[in-house]
């Protein structure tokens, strides 16, 4: 039971791949999923030859029959998940951006769903799959990676960073999976599960874009932190390195 088992959607490239480098050092067992099992292989090789103790699943979140291989993976192999990452995700245009594909008022009903398929209803869909193995954990740690983008008080205040940069499809499938992760916690708050939103900050990935202020190799420190989170630790937080963001 020492090594943790955790599993990082979306972990062959960007954030995914990084936080799977950075739980190195807690000496965790990492599988990556990863849509495209040949980029998946190339991530892991990299993972390993950084000393990272790694494998890959194939795994496209939107398709709920790979919940269940995953299900069946992790039961087979380990008899439980120690930590999922729920790092999978799609922008649903280009950031920072305008335009219809940003717009509350033009935004296209089919890119709104796919974004919502993507970033909400399928990492629910996921995790309620999984949650039987989480819950054989000795101490469960659930991150769902969701953005500043995601709150709604600073999205309202003029004075707020943010405040200009609306992508509607983006930050409501985020708000939304912020409300996730709140009643998540509520439900499991008499367990050894801990379940919080992580935002890594604005960093250099495909979706970030080359503008992001922040480099790769700092942008997994939040997801990792909150995956090994001591017994002690918030449950139910949104956060990023450490600091509580407002909701
Ligand atoms: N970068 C930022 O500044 C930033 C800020 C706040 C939050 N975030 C969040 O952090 C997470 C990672 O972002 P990133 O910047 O690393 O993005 P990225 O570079 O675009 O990588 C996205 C990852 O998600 C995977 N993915 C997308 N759709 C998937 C699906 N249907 N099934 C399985 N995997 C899928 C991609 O796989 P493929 O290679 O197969 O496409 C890729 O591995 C996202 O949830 C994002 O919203 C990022």
């Amino acid at each position: 039971m020492s090594e943790k088992i955790s599993f990082i959607t979306g972990g062959n490239r960007g954030l995914g791949f990084q936080t799977a480098l950075d739980l190195k050092q807690a000496g965790v067992k990492v599988v990556i999923g990863s849509r495209d099992l040949v980029q998946g292989e190339q991530a892991v090789a990299k993972l390993r030859a950084a000393g990272v103790d790694a494998d890959v699943l194939q795994f496209d979140i939107t398709k709920p029959a790979d919940y269940q291989a995953a299900y069946d993976y992790f039961n087979s192999k380990y008899g439980r998940l120690d930590i999922l990452v729920n790092n999978a995700g799609i922008a649903g245009g280009t950031f920072p951006g305008t335009g219809p594909d940003h717009s509350a008022s033009e935004v296209p009903s089919a890119l709104l769903h796919k974004v919502f398929e993507t970033n909400f209803f399928a990492v629910v869909a996921l995790t309620d799959a999984l949650l039987p193995l989480i819950k054989k954990s000795p101490a469960g740690r659930i991150v769902n990676l969701s953005s500043i983008l995601a709150s709604l008080t600073l999205h309202a205040d003029p004075k707020s960073p943010i405040y200009n940069a609306k992508s509607f499809a983006y930050d409501a499938s985020k708000t939304a999976l912020n409300a996730f992760t709140i009643h998540l916690a509520y439900e499991l708050r008499d367990t050894n599960i801990k379940v919080n939103s992580a935002h890594p900050g604005w960093v250099k990935t495909d979706m970030g874009g080359d503008q992001a202020p922040m480099e790769l190799s700092e942008g997994g420190k939040t997801s990792a932190a909150l995956a090994t989170l001591p017994n002690n630790g918030p449950s139910g937080g949104f956060f990023h390195q450490g600091k509580p963001l407002p909701w």
